[in-house]
């Protein structure tokens, strides 16, 4: 008797595409079994002149990379993908382009699923508190302007959180074990990618305020007591807003208020009215349409 084996289903580009409507993202899809790291291939796409839109998926990456150069762990049945973007503005206007990525895979987690996904400054996106998908944007600039921008983007699917590193499996979640079910990867995808082109949309018609207005009702800090680690120094204050840069307002227990580009963020003390919120709820329940959009 042969012992049962479960093999991880490839992800089906032709199903992707039958489900993409969008005008730019994803045209082309360039899809790899096995990659060091999608970002690195799409510096490389994108250095040799591949369009706008070009997004680069690997069903596994040997050398995924995250913020501060560090690993990011990436087994088979995640999705790991990296989109080549051109946008025409100074080079300062780039975090945004991480934030409005944050926008999009939030929302779309929340629409698909009914998952309350929240979005942790500057680049996570959290369900139940725990990280289902980080972003990292890198970018080629000459002078003040900007060559090309790569927005990399990882979620923790299918695969079970024994796969992550001991150390990861505690702040680390994925889709498969929030909904106790696996996702159809294709239909994320497709609607990742349809997600992003309406906020890069946005982001090139210079509405960021509009990308701003929906951060803050996906941020699940807005109110929480914080700690950033800004490269070598600790600023503890309650995250009270966002401002036109994509930075976080602090306000520190002395009533000064301080502004953060960048740093390591973590949660003391949630905020009060988000307190005991961030338990997932089932949309087929709550939402007056119950009609489910997970579909293909
Ligand atoms: C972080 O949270 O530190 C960011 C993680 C970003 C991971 C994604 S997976 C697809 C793309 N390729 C990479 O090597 N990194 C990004």
């Amino acid at each position: 008797m042969s012992a049962k084996l479960s093999v991880a289903q490839p992800l089906s580009l032709s199903k992707v595409k039958e489900n993409l409507r969008t005008r730019v993202v994803g045209h082309p899809l360039v899809y790899f079994r096995e990659l060091t790291s999608t970002n690195q291939m799409a510096k490389l796409f994108a250095e040799n002149g591949l369009r706008e839109g070009t997004v680069v998926i690997a069903e596994r990456q040997t050398e995924g990379r995250g913020r501060l150069d560090r690993e990011w762990v990436s087994p088979p049945e995640g999705l790991w993908f990296s989109t080549v973007l051109r946008p025409r503005v100074h080079a300062r206007h780039l975090p945004k382009l991480t934030l409005l990525a944050s926008v999009a895979v939030a929302k779309t987690v929340r629409r698909l699923y009914g998952l309350m996904a929240e979005i942790k400054w500057p680049n996570d996106v959290l369900v139940n508190g725990k990280k289902v998908c980080g972003i990292l944007t890198e970018a080629e600039t000459k002078g003040e302007s900007t060559e090309f921008a790569v927005v990399g983007i990882g979620v923790n699917a299918n695969f079970d959180l024994s796969a992550l590193p001991k150390s990861l499996e505690s702040s680390s979640t994925t889709l498969k074990h929030e909904l106790k079910r696996e996702i159809r990867r294709e239909v994320l995808l497709s609607s990742l990618l349809e997600e992003m082109e309406s906020v890069y949309e946005l982001f090139s018609r210079e509405r960021f305020d509009q990308i701003l207005d929906e951060w803050r009702n996906l941020a699940g800090m807005l109110g929480a007591s914080v700690e950033i680690k800004v490269d070598e120094e600790d600023v503890q204050g309650q995250a009270v807003d966002i401002d036109q840069d994509g930075a976080l307002i602090l306000r520190l227990e002395d009533g000064v208020t301080r502004t953060v580009a960048f740093g390591d963020l973590t949660v003391l003390k949630p905020a009060i009215s988000k307190q005991g919120s961030t338990r997932s709820y089932c949309i087929e329940f709550l939402s007056p349409n119950p009609n489910p959009t997970e579909r293909i």
